[in-house]
């Protein structure tokens, strides 16, 4: 549905100039929600702006539904209005000085050719859709957070593109909506079997929302996958300890036994799942998220992968707690459930289990 293939874009300053995007490639099959996530200035709205038409790439192919839209080689550069997409800003993007209505009708009334009533008509569906059509005469200053993002979506979503751009348009609303709005917009998107390009910097809303997810970093893909390959399976120190809280510790492969290793850790031999491409003499970060650590007063039964350690810190979470065991002048962290009753001081028995235990380049 989407393709983009070398997608490079650099801004010129008064200073210097910056790669904001290098050599970006991605695909984005029809229905699919695929979010681009990275740290701040890693060149994901750029990306997205490229896609939109809002922004010229120095390089690089962009077609929509077959149809090339960007070709630096072929120079071709169809403008936006002609894409056939959707937009939602960063911040708040609708008119304040326009209601509701007007807000949404906008696009169709830019586009022409549509009677009043047919206007009418789309308008209220869109906004029947994000549920304000009850709100379809209010001027948009009088609306919440939440109810402004919902007319954003309406907006981009009144002409019925075959690709929604959605860039950030949670990250103004608090912590509650934004979990609530997640659900609703990935809900929303599905209904209408549209296809999405989201873009976040906050990991929990990618796993939340996406069918894939790529991670970015400095204007490159650093990894692709389902938000389960992306979470269990990190293939480098930048995507483990982006997604969630990894424990990394350093290590060198010694020997390979199927689809375990062995390796060498200032705590002694640790059995670990190899990632692709890695051998023995290979130095590597063992990696484990604290949720698969198990931790007991009592030494366990099985010996491999046991470490001996003392609870440093103790933080209750609500349903869980979010310990910090010291081994070896190491903290490691563990996600205990709130009910365990470890405090502070306890020395505790450290397990990990080999099987979600993974070695990755270093
Ligand atoms: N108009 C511009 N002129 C110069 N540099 C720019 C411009 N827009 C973006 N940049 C630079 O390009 C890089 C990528 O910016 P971009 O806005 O794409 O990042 P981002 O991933 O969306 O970040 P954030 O999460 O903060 O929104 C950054 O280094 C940024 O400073
Ligand atoms: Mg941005």
């Amino acid at each position: 549905m989407l393709e983009v293939i070398g997608l490079s874009k650099t801004y010129k300053t008064a200073r210097d100039q910056v790669l904001a995007v290098d050599s970006l490639s991605l695909q984005v099959k029809e229905r699919d929600f695929v979010t681009l996530l990275g740290p701040s200035g890693c060149g994901k709205t750029t990306t997205l702006r490229c896609v939109g038409g809002l922004e010229v790439p120095a390089k690089g192919e962009i077609s929509i539904g077959g149809q090339t839209v960007f070709s630096e080689r072929r120079r071709i550069n169809i403008p936006v209005e002609k894409r056939d997409i959707g937009i939602v800003f960063q911040s708040y993007a609708i008119w304040p000085h326009m209601n509701v209505f007007e807000n949404v009708a906008f696009p169709l009334r830019s586009r022409g050719g549509l009677s009043a009533r047919e206007i009418q008509e789309r308008v209220r569906e869109a906004l029947r859709r994000v549920r304000m059509e009850e709100l379809i005469f209010r001027p948009a200053p009088q609306l919440s957070g939440g109810q402004q993002q919902r007319v954003a979506l309406a907006r981009a979503l009144v002409k019925g593109p075959k690709l929604l751009l959605l860039d950030e348009p949670l990250s103004n609303l608090d912590a509650l909506l934004r979990e609530e709005m997640r659900i609703e917009i990935k809900e929303l998107c599905k209904g209408l079997k549209i296809t999405v390009l989201y873009v976040t910097h906050d990991q929990v809303e990618a796993l939340a929302m996406s069918d894939r997810i790529l991670v970015m970093r400095e204007g490159r893909v650093l990894q692709e996958g389902t938000p389960s390959e992306i979470y269990h399976q990190p293939q480098n120190q930048f995507v483990a300890s982006f997604i969630g809280a990894a424990n990394l510790l350093e290590g060198k492969v010694q020997t390979l036994a199927g689809q375990f290793a062995d390796v060498d850790t200032k705590h002694g031999i640790l059995s670990c799942v190899l990632s692709r491409g890695l051998s023995s003499g290979d130095k590597v970060l063992v990696t484990v998220r604290p949720e698969e650590i198990a931790v007991s007063r009592h030494a366990p039964q099985e010996r491999k992968n046991v470490l001996v350690g003392k609870i440093a810190a103790v933080s209750f979470l609500g349903e869980s707690l979010d310990c910090r065991i010291l081994v070896d002048s190491q903290k490691i962290r563990c996600k205990l459930r709130a009910g365990d009753g470890f405090h502070e001081g306890d020395e505790v028995y450290v397990q990990l289990p080999a099987e979600k235990t993974l070695a990755i380049s270093y």
